[in-house]
């Protein structure tokens, strides 16, 4: 292949047509396209890294008056006097034909049932929080499964700090930037009881609901009660999918009610309305939001259908709850489960309270916009590639 290049201007397309000395198409790159995207200084400022050139003061018909490839750089002088010099190298990076997806933000999700129980993937604690590759795999285990267990945490608070600080920051709720589960008397939440809790996403009752839980145990001396459930909520949605189309479109079109109210520092009330199971337009799952003991009593949909909004989500429930759609895991001191709060759903058996038996989880969540960006800085520094 020859290492000169010429550029064509091709006014019918209105764009750069880059090419080897042979003929053979390097790239198109149309007129608009070099000029939004000038590198120069006045057009982009280089450490913000952030484009000047306001939409305002540009036109879609702009037109190069003369354009040269010259020692690996593009250069155009364009119409409005303005000069612009383009890196071949980045040009080739950015062809648009083939500018591949971002891997970070598509992965290809993989929908479990029981037979997770004896696969559930495990990270070290000292890896994640030394070693980058495992905390670029975790974070992708959760985007893939879901469900991640991290052992040999140091059995006291702050573990959960640390991954978020290796993360970048973990997200605050309303219970705080960590929350400790401990059984209390005159509980605020069924959490901070001994009770059972049914399978659930937190946080249904916010618009933004957290995307990445982990739970820490730090003292767990029972020997029953207080173990761990959990269901993909994806693969029941994706199963009443084919087996049941009516109660899918219930489930995806009727919204539920969550609601939350008390006082721990503030007082609050949180209230949220959606879907159990939540669509991308392009028929993707967005998330499930499902939560029994803090569902609202008000239903805003027309009396006759509230007999089958209720059908459907029993149904719903009873496929969580299949044996071959749920898992257990008893927690040890040091473990900590992760989970994808929207995705996985949630459980915890009761236990009973003696002054000797003590269960202590220290609970904190981060979001996917966060966990993505450190990926993609991982997997840049891997591959020595920064970001366009
Ligand atoms: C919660 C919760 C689980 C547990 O606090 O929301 O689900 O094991 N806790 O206590
Ligand atoms: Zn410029
Ligand atoms: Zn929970």
């Amino acid at each position: 292949m020859s290492a000169f290049m010429r550029v064509e201007l091709d006014h019918p397309s209105r764009s750069c047509l880059l090419k080897h000395d042979d003929g053979n198409l390097i790239g198109t790159y149309p007129y608009v396209w070099l000029r939004d995207n000038c590198r120069c200084d006045k057009c982009f400022h280089p450490s913000s890294r952030a484009r000047l050139v306001l939409m305002v003061n540009l036109d879609p018909d702009v037109i190069p008056d003369v354009a040269e490839v010259d020692d690996q750089t593009l250069n155009i002088k364009w119409s409005d006097d303005h000069s612009s010099q383009f890196p071949v190298s980045w040009l080739k990076e950015n062809q648009f034909s083939d500018m591949s997806e971002d891997p970070v933000s598509t992965p290809v999700r993989q929908f479990w049932g029981n037979e997770m129980q004896h696969k559930i993937p495990r990270f070290s604690f000292a890896d994640i929080l030394n070693n980058d590759k495992s905390l670029r795999d975790w974070i992708e285990v959760l985007q893939v499964h879901g469900l991640a267990l991290i052992k040999d945490a140091p059995h006291k608070e702050g573990a959960v700090l640390e991954i978020g600080k290796r993360i970048s920051f973990l997200k605050t709720t309303h219970s705080g930037e960590t929350f400790q589960v401990i059984s209390k008397f005159e509980a605020s939440n069924l959490a901070y009881t001994n009770a059972e809790l049914g399978l659930h996403t937190d946080f249904p009752y916010y618009a933004r609901s957290p995307n990445i839980q982990m739970l820490h145990c730090i003292k767990q001396v029972h020997s029953k009660g207080g173990e761990n459930q959990f269901c993909d909520g994806y693969k029941v949605a994706e199963d009443i999918k084919h087996v049941d189309p009516e109660v899918f479109r219930i489930l995806t079109t009727i919204p539920v009610d969550f609601r939350e109210w008390g006082t721990d520092s503030n007082e609050y009330h949180f209230k949220h309305r959606s879907p159990i199971i939540q669509l991308l337009p392009d028929g993707r799952f967005k998330a499930i939001s499902y939560h029994d003991h803090v569902r609202a009593p008000y239903i805003q949909i027309p009396v006759q259908d509230v007999n089958k909004l209720y059908r459907a989500i029993k149904i719903f429930n009873t496929e969580l709850y299949k044996e071959e759609n749920k898992i257990e895991i008893k927690m040890v001191e040091g473990d900590i489960v992760s989970f994808a709060n929207r995705r996985v759903l949630h459980g915890r058996s009761s236990f009973t309270v003696t002054e000797t038996n003590e269960r202590h989880l220290e609970g904190a969540y981060i979001d996917w916009d966060e966990a993505c960006s450190r990926m993609r800085v991982i997997r840049e520094k891997m591959l020595n590639k920064k970001p366009l």
